[in-house]
């Protein structure tokens, strides 16, 4: 597994900051490991008021795209607590596009430059995570639950709709028309805070058009949902219940990839539905990019220092 650690300082949508609002983008110290494990190397850009745009963000995630149509599995995450800016970072706004159109549009860019030499068939879906349960986005509101199989390919989810897709803009407009489905509540840090894992995930096949030599490869832009102390968010009821099964796949998430930069035996896969979908996306030939967001706000240092932990446990 190849992977890359950004940390990235999110905006925790209130005022108070210490060190100034210039603060709000600035990377706590990114630290680069390639390789599975080792070799971190990069230095801290501190956070007195650097400002990171999405397109420094993105330049990370160029190379991933061409790996995808390589015939690489590759997964792009966001990570961090509640209202840190995953879902913004993930797919920003009017004036700022996010991670994800801009993963896409450069996917479609890349294949029509290659277009005299490959042909490609792009899929596209859309799930969501919800207390342990799969959610078709694309077609919702069916009663069968949807599981993991494993096939040919890797692993997939039955019944999940596939669209065929050949532009950005059609991709675009499924995505605007699924984003309505995804279950988000006001919990009391985030108005509208995510509370499942979203994965869109684009399945690409390749065919070299003189040698008739294929490849196949698929990419996970995945917007996680918030980790929280449910000290702080004093849940309870069924929110008490989301906030637990949050905070129990994002560990079995930690776990996994630490498994598989670690290169053990035995990769936890199955502890987790998030896992377990993006288990033959996650460790091997596949590559890991996780955008971790830490919010400035000085009342969150205790989450912060919780994200990087993570990191450099993913790492
Ligand atoms: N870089 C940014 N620039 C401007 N606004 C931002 C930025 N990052 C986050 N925000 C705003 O902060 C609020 C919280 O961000 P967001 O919903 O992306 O957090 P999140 O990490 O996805 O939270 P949750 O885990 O609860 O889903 C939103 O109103 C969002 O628009
Ligand atoms: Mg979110």
């Amino acid at each position: 597994m190849e992977g890359w650690w950004k940390e990235r300082g999110g905006q925790g949508g209130d005022q108070e900051v210490e060190g100034g609002r210039g603060a709000s983008l600035g990377e706590l110290g990114a630290g680069e490991g390639k390789g599975g494990g080792g070799g971190a190397e990069g230095g801290g850009g501190g956070g007195g008021g650097e400002r990171l745009t999405e397109g420094q963000v993105f330049e990370e995630v160029e190379a991933l795209v061409t790996s995808v149509l390589d015939g690489y599995n590759v997964c792009i995450f966001a990570y961090g607590q509640t209202g840190s800016g995953k879902t913004f970072t993930m797919e920003g706004s009017n004036q700022e596009k996010g991670i994800n159109p801009r993963t896409l549009a450069r996917l479609f860019e890349m294949i029509a430059n290659k277009s005299q030499d490959f042909t490609y068939t792009v899929e596209f879906s859309i799930l969501e995570i919800y207390n342990e349960e799969i959610k078709d986005l694309l077609e919702p509101g069916g009663n069968k639950k949807l599981e993991v199989r494993q096939g040919p390919d890797g692993n997939y989810v039955q019944d999940l709709f596939l669209a065929r897709v050949s532009s950005y803009e059609e991709v675009i407009k499924l995505w605007s028309k699924a984003r309505d489905n995804r279950t988000t509540f006001n919990n009391n840090i985030n108005e509208h805070s995510s509370r499942s894992h979203l994965v869109l995930s684009v399945y690409a096949r390749g065919e070299n058009r003189s040698t008739g030599v294929q490849s196949y490869g698929k990419l996970h832009l995945v917007d996680l949902a918030g980790s929280e102390r449910l000290s702080r968010t004093n849940a309870t009821g069924d929110r008490l219940k989301e906030a637990q099964n949050i905070n129990k796949s994002l560990s079995a998430l930690g776990d996994v990839i630490a498994a598989a930069a670690g290169k053990q035996g035995h990769i936890p896969y199955r502890n987790s539905k998030l896992t377990h979908v993006l288990q033959d996306s996650l460790g091997q030939d596949s590559k890991t990019l996780m955008i971790v967001q830490s919010s400035p706000l000085v009342r969150d240092v205790g989450e912060s220092i919780c994200s990087l932990q993570f990191a450099t446990r993913a790492r």
